[in-house]
């Protein structure tokens, strides 16, 4: 179990349906970190975190069964990885109450996030002013030595750092080791259909399980304007699934005839997702396999989590 590789910890939110941006700005690269045999992998769905935002038990139940599905689908392998839930381990709470002992509001109150959320007035949840020492625990627990997130993540990574050192300061102990950020390398912001960012709060996607239908329709919904050589909107999304030298032929070949260009990437976009897609079908119908897989990662979640426990409760005396 313990082998000597240096441990990767990540976690994802069950919120949103998938999209491409999704797979090729983020799920890609998990997968392939986690797939070098250079870590010993620990890959969560951070539902108690999604707690804050989503709350509604059957939305939950459904969005953690197909969060994993999904990253099983993209080429996770849950033999490699230990994949689990976030609320199957006790010691994710218990450790994040005992950091808020530990902190001060004011140092919390510099999180981008909370100050996000407080300059747009909301009625901030404890939960939500609480998430940097969740997260802290999430990571703390299995002696993180790379977190792999997107950039916008830097900053929790910090706090999980300065609570890290400010524990084993006051209990004079070496229990948390540092970890450190991997932020993913920036890939190029996937663009949806109307040429903005992909994101599912604009509604201009591309899913990633799309049907073949559905492929048609998104892609015959690209905005196309006739200003310059190529229909840039079309093309940005077709150089993710081929190579841009296969691309300028094509693209001189039938400049001018969007209707073309567009089945093309239908095409190259269908057999490019067929294969996970076909995967996350399987899946859905075989639902004993997400629940094997989940059962596997809690116990050996608990496993090494209970071990970091104890000897924090032995350094805070409570043991
Ligand atoms: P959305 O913008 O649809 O709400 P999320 O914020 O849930 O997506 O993003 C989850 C992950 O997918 C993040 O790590 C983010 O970096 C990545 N991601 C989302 N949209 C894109 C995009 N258009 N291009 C590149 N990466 C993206
Ligand atoms: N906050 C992360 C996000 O929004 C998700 C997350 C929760 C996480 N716990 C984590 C990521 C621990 C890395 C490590 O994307």
């Amino acid at each position: 179990m313990s082998d000597h590789k240096p441990v990767l910890v990540s976690g994802v939110k069950p919120t949103g349906d998938l999209h491409i941006g999704n797979y090729f700005g983020a799920m890609r690269q998990f997968v392939e970190l986690t797939k070098e045999g250079k870590y010993r992998p620990y890959i969560f769905v951070a539902d108690y975190h999604a707690l804050n935002t989503m709350q509604d038990a059957e939305e939950m139940r459904r969005r953690t069964r197909e969060l994993v599905m999904a990253y099983i689908a993209v080429g996770l392998d849950p033999e490699r990885v230990v994949f689990f839930k976030q609320s199957d381990v006790p010691a994710h709470t218990e450790l994040c109450w005992i950091f808020d002992t530990i902190t001060t509001m004011p140092y919390l109150m510099r999180a981008h996030a909370f100050k996000d959320a407080e300059a747009k007035n909301n009625e901030i949840s404890v939960g939500t002013f609480n998430y940097p020492l969740l997260m802290a625990a999430d990571i703390l627990l299995y002696d993180a030595s790379v977190v792999p997130v997107g950039q916008d993540q830097k900053q929790h990574i910090e706090y999980a750092r300065d609570t890290a050192e400010k524990f084993n300061r006051i209990y004079k102990s070496e229990v948390f080791k540092l970890p450190e950020p991997y932020i993913m390398p920036e890939v190029a912001i996937v663009l949806g259909t109307d040429g903005q960012k992909m994101s599912k709060s604009y509604g201009n996607v591309i899913p990633l399980f799309a049907t073949r239908e559905v492929l048609t329709k998104a892609v015959m919904s690209i905005v196309t304007d006739s200003s310059g050589a190529r229909p840039e909107n079309v093309y940005q999304i077709h150089k993710l699934v081929r190579s841009e030298s296969d691309l300028q032929a094509l693209y001189k070949e039938h400049e001018g005839s969007y209707k073309t260009l567009k089945e093309a990437l239908i095409e190259d976009l269908d057999r490019y997702l067929a294969p996970m897609r076909d995967r996350y079908e399987e899946l859905k119908n075989d639902p004993g396999i997400v629940d094997q897989v989940l059962q596997r990662g809690k116990i050996e979640a608990r496993a090494a989590s209970e071990a970091k426990m104890e000897r924090v409760r032995a350094a805070i005396g409570v043991n």
